[in-house]
């Protein structure tokens, strides 16, 4: 029987702790039915017979648009329910845990308001309509997390997650070069500008596929021109 091995933690605790439940050989969908299935039993138990809590994880769509399910599968930053079974499984087994760039509030729920916070106290809002198909690009991340997950200089604090250039780049396009909203971005990205991304990883798992590290150059050379 294939199993599915979960990093949980309980409301309110600090301690994580594995647990692994097994699940039928024929079962097909995606990580979030597979959680959904595990959940809707009678009564859960792991692996080995022990009773255990109903998983705590969040989901919305269910279809990639929402950005709500996003975790590590496997080790890897993605979308829940962009991952199936059983093409997830490595040797019958799967591995899921919350994402460490964000803290856990339960088992595979982080709290993401982190880039909510930021993107206010940078003024990272739309007051227009995008001028152009490229700038409406922009428009579609979903601020899942998944991009500042797999940035090493955004987990130890020394970037912004490279989903804020996505709004800033929009900006940006949408203000005037002495705007005082430039001018609070400005300031408020500086110290993040200086520090380039030069590996990608961030693209690599973005969901909408975003040119990120484009963005970051664009806002870069619209606020700093030589
Ligand atoms: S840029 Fe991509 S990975 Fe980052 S939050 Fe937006 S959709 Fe998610
Ligand atoms: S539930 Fe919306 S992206 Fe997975």
């Amino acid at each position: 029987m294939p199993t599915v091995t979960i990093l949980r933690r309980d409301k309110g605790k600090k301690e994580s702790y594995e647990q692994t439940f097994s699940f039928e050989d024929k079962f097909r969908g995606s990580v979030v039915d597979l959680l959904h299935a595990l959940n809707a039993r009678e009564t859960l138990e792991d692996a080995s017979g022990a009773p255990a809590k109903r998983i705590c994880f969040e989901c919305s769509c269910e279809t990639g648009s929402c950005g709500a399910c996003a975790m590590l599968v496997n080790g890897t930053p993605m979308l829940a329910c962009d991952a199936h079974l059983p093409d997830a499984l490595r040797d019958g087994m799967l591995h899921l845990a919350p994402l460490t760039a964000f803290p856990c509030v339960c088992d595979l729920q982080v709290d993401r308001n982190v880039l909510r916070e930021r993107a206010r106290d940078a003024g990272l809002w739309l007051a227009g309509t995008p001028h152009s198909a490229e700038d409406a690009f922009f428009s579609e991340c979903l601020h899942c997390g998944l991009c500042a997950e797999a940035c090493e200089k955004y987990r130890s604090g020394r970037f912004d997650a490279p989903c804020a250039y996505t709004d800033a780049d929009l900006l940006c396009g949408l203000e005037d070069a002495d705007s005082a909203r430039r001018k609070a971005l400005k300031k408020s990205l500086k110290k993040a500008l200086l520090c380039p991304c030069k590996t990608g990883e961030c693209e690599d798992v973005c969901p909408r596929r975003l040119p990120l590290r484009q963005a970051i150059k664009r806002v870069g050379g619209s606020l700093f021109p030589f």
